[in-house]
Formats: structure tokens, C-alpha cells, sequence
């Protein structure tokens, strides 16, 4: 049985030597296969006399039980061989640097807008939209403004032609949307109370200075409920702003004001300090207006659909440019929109910062200034 012996050492060898699954298979078909040499071997069993044939099957078991055991075990370690190299080639670290060939900034109203919608989406609010080329029922009449009434001409308002065979008439004539209230009107069209939403938007008027712009950016707000009251505006608010400016305390005040949409009418100021150079919310003897509030007239409750004898609400606006300049320090609203690569570069904001009240609004450390 010597050559028994010389297979089994010959295939302990070979299985040994293998450095790959496929390699090892091959040998065990040729050893244990079909036609392997084991298998041919145990063939010639019956032919030999019996008490040969006993010592012969001994034999060939053993070293049957050798090769396999050699051929479980070379298994195991080359199949774990190729799981680490695949884990090796696999590997992303998530601890290196985003490339520096990101180039890409956020805009400054655009993280103001996702910050803004993050603080309220964890209010509770949802977010509402509207065309921002509007009909003069949902920018004006239906918010209590008249045709006669004098904050329709106040409000510098680009009138669009909707009808090129009718000479221009100016009260029928769409507007580009002075204000974002018209969502207001919109929301209660189409939703029963409670309604608590934000609507984030475009907004236009004919102005052009340092703090003003043609187009620039709003959100309105809007909260209608049986038992809405005054008390749940100021808290609401005050809870906005401390969430915004990123600030433990902060001093609010309101001003008595005159919105027609609503009555009463607020302007909310924060506290500050500003010195000749330098603004500071939140501490100080000086104060800042930062939005427009009230509860909401009971003529815009109706012209939305909406029974003034059941349910009452309150609402603001707020000027999303305006938060931007105040919370960045951004001095000059007409630059945001020159669109300067070098002032993008300057005042934007890293790509992957996300907003969260839990995470970070601003991700101070990830700003690019
Ligand atoms: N629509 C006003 C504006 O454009 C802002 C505003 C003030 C909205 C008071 C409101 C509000 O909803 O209650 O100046």
C-alpha cells in the first residue's frame, strides 16, 4: 500500500500549496471526484482477496479522512483569506476630510431657510407653498386690503398683464407677490383647522437700496386652532427667536403696529447692543425689529373659508434676508444677489452642514468664513 501512502502525502502537498478556492476544488475532484485516483483506488476493493482487502480498506479510509480533513481545513483559511482581502479593498474612511476640490457653497438664505423651516418643523409646523405670480384676491383682497386701500400702494407692487388682448388694467392685472401672506389664504382653502404652517418664499417689490432688493425672501406663518390666542403667539415666537440666534435668554418686546390682515398687530424687537462697528443680539440696551405678528383679522378668516364665531389664530412674517444679515452679519442685502463667486466663498456655507435643532443650525465650526 505504499502508493496509497505517496497519494495521500502527494495530495497533503498540493492542498497545502493552494492558494486559491478554485485550485483547491480542482484537487479535490481529482483525488475524491469521479474519477478521482482515492475513488478508483476504492474500485478495486472487491477484487482483492479478503483479508487483503480489509488492511487495503483501512488504509484508504485513512487516508480519505487525511485529504478531507486537509481539504476542510484549507478551506476555511483561504475563504477567510478573501473575506479580509475584501474587507481590506472595501474599506471608505469616514473620518478623512471631504476633498478640498468642493467648491460649492451654500447661500446664506438658503441655510436661513433651512434653518428656519428646522426650528419650526420641530414646532410642529408643516411647510405650505403658493404661485409666486399671484392673483390680487389672495395678495390683497382676501388679506383685507381693499382695492381702495392705501397699503396696496404701499407695498410697491409690480403688476403683471394676464390678458394681451384687454388694454393693461391695473385692478384686474396679476401681481408678482408683494408678501407671502397670500399662502395664508391658500392654506385655508385647502385645509380645516388646527393648520399650523410656514410658508417660505419669493417676494417682490419695486425698491433698490442697501436693505432692500426687487426680489427677496419671506416667510409667513400661520396658526388658526379654537383656541388660539395672543399668549400662544408670544411664546411661539420667543421660543423661534432663542432657537435662531442659537441663544439661552433673549429680550423681546412688542410693539404695537398696524398689518390689515390682523388685529391686533405687533412688531416683536429683540434686545441688542450696537456700537459703531459691531451688532450683538441678545445683550445690550438697544432694540431691533425683527418681525410682523397679530391675530388674524376675522375678514381674512372668512375670505379663507373659515367661521370667525369657531375658530381665531395668529400669524407673522418674517424677512428671511433680513435674518440672514442680522444672524451672519452680512451688511449689504443688494450682494446676495450679484452672485460674486469670491462673496459666496466668503459668507456661504459648507455643502454637507445640515441643519437640526438637535444637531446644529449653523454648524459654527463647519461655516467656510
Ligand atoms: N406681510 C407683511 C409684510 O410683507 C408681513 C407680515 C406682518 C405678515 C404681520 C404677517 C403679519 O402675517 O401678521 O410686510
Amino acid at each position: 500500500m505504499e502508493n496509497m501512502k505517496d497519494l495521500e502525502n502527494k495530495a497533503l502537498a498540493e492542498i497545502a500549496a493552494a492558494t486559491d478556492l478554485k485550485t483547491l476544488d480542482e484537487i479535490r475532484v481529482s483525488i475524491m471526484g469521479k474519477k478521482g485516483a482515492l475513488t478508483e483506488a476504492m474500485k478495486t476493493l472487491g477484487s482483492l482477496a479478503p483479508d487483503v482487502r480489509i488492511e487495503t480498506a483501512k488504509t484508504l479510509n485513512s487516508v480519505k479522512a487525511n485529504v478531507e480533513n486537509a481539504l476542510s481545513q484549507r478551506k476555511a483559511f483561504l475563504e477567510n483569506e478573501a473575506l479580509n482581502a475584501r474587507l481590506k479593498d472595501e474599506t471608505i474612511d469616514v473620518t478623512l476630510p471631504i476633498r478640498p476640490e468642493t467648491q460649492g457653497r451654500i447661500h446664506p438664505v438658503s441655510k436661513i431657510y433651512e434653518e428656519v423651516v428646522a426650528i419650526f418643523g420641530e414646532f410642529g409646523f408643516e411647510v405650505a407653498e403658493g404661485p409666486d405670480i399671484e392673483d390680487q384676491f389672495h395678495n390683497f383682497n382676501a388679506l383685507n386690503m381693499p382695492l381702495d386701500h392705501p397699503a396696496r400702494q404701499m407695498q410697491d407692487t409690480f403688476y403683471i398683464s394676464h390678458n394681451k388682448d384687454k388694454p393693461f388694467d391695473m385692478d384686474d392685472a396679476y401681481v408678482v407677490r408683494t408678501h407671502t401672506s397670500g399662502i395664508q389664504i391658500r392654506t385655508m382653502e385647502t385645509q380645516k383647522p388646527p393648520i399650523r404652517i410656514i410658508a417660505p418664499g419669493r417676494t417682490y417689490r419695486s425698491d433698490m437700496d442697501a436693505t432692500h432688493t426687487p426680489m427677496f425672501h419671506q416667510v409667513e406663518g400661520l396658526v388658526i386652532d379654537k383656541t388660539t390666542t395672543l399668549a400662544h403667539l408670544k411664546g411661539c415666537l420667543y421660543d423661534f427667536v432663542k432657537a435662531f440666534f442659537e441663544l439661552d435668554e433673549i429680550p423681546v418686546r412688542y410693539r404695537p403696529s398696524y398689518f390689515p390682515f390682523t388685529e391686533p398687530s405687533a412688531e416683536m424687537d429683540i434686545g441688542c447692543l450696537k456700537t459703531k462697528t459691531e451688532l450683538k443680539i441678545g445683550a445690550g440696551n438697544d432694540w431691533l425689529e425683527i418681525l410682523g405678528c397679530g391675530m388674524v383679522h376675522p375678514n381674512v378668516l372668512k375670505a379663507g373659508g373659515i367661521d370667525p364665531d369657531v375658530y381665531q389664530g395668529f400669524a407673522f412674517g418674517v424677512g428671511l434676508d433680513r435674518l440672514a444679515m442680522l444672524k451672519y452679519g452680512i451688511p449689504d442685502l443688494r450682494t446676495f444677489f450679484e452672485s460674486d463667486v469670491r462673496w459666496l466663498k466668503n459668507y456661504g456655507f459648507a455643502p454637507l452642514d445640515f441643519s437640526s435643532l438637535t444637531g446644529g443650525l449653523s454648524n459654527n465650526g463647519g461655516q467656510t468664513r
